[in-house]
């Protein structure tokens, strides 16, 4: 493992330590900015039942617990602390490292990748990897930061903070998804601190106010 996976290993570790169960453990802001995000982007996501779901990067597993009920999700992560967390909440946990996933090519119907490549260095690599097991006509769905938001540029001024390292533009993970055979690529967009999404292009003059987003696009059937 590389020394910067290793960094983030041992402080989401310690993270899950301090907060246990609660979303503090995978460094949101609070219970509020949490909730608004997971609710918009499962309703987005569609109704699900009876799907094959990965959650990579699962945390303590508070994302896709909703989803536990109707489907079987697998909550992959390396901090083997937080999984303990994610296994009482109904995920089949596994402790893995996202640049190689021990599953079949086209596993999955569902992969959601939350608040995760924003941490990774080899970023290519992982989504390549997600897109390997998204089944053809699957679904994969990645959220992150967005760089060049005004709010986040204000932070930075004010805050060295590790959260803030790594950040993306809409354009250039769309690239990504179509170099690893994904179609049909939406957005959904959050402007934190305010408490409301919008769906739609990139490149829209709102984006300079969207401090995170989520890609989603389906695997393409050959
Ligand atoms: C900010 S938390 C988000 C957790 C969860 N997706 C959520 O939204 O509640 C990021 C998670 O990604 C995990 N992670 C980061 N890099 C990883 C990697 N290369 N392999 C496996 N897990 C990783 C961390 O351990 C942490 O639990």
């Amino acid at each position: 493992m590389s020394s910067s996976n290793m960094n983030w290993k041992q402080y989401f570790d310690q993270k899950a330590e301090t907060h246990g169960a609660s979303v503090k453990s995978s460094d949101y802001f609070d219970d509020d900015s949490f909730f608004m995000q997971r609710d918009h982007t499962l309703r987005w996501l569609g109704e699900l039942q009876h799907k094959e779901i990965l959650d990579a990067g699962c945390g303590v597993g508070a994302f896709s617990e909703p989803l536990v009920k109707r489907n079987t999700v697998y909550g992959v992560d390396f901090s083997q602390k937080s999984l303990e967390f994610a296994a009482a909440r109904g995920l089949k946990t596994m402790t893995e490292d996202l640049t190689a996933l021990p599953f079949e090519d086209g596993k999955f119907d569902v992969v959601l990748c939350i608040g995760v490549i924003q941490l990774i260095e080899q970023h290519a690599a992982v989504l390549k990897e997600l897109a390997r097991v998204t089944k053809p006509g699957g679904t994969l769905l990645i959220q992150t930061l967005h760089r060049g938001s005004i709010q986040r540029k204000l932070l930075k001024l004010f805050e060295q903070s590790k959260k803030f390292d790594k950040m993306y533009g809409m354009d250039e993970l769309k690239q990504l998804f179509d170099q690893y055979g994904l179609e049909d690529m939406q957005y959904l967009k959050m402007y934190h601190p305010f408490k409301f999404v919008t769906k739609g292009e990139a490149r829209t003059v709102s984006d300079l106010f969207c401090t995170s987003f989520a890609i989603k696009g389906s695997k393409k059937i050959d």
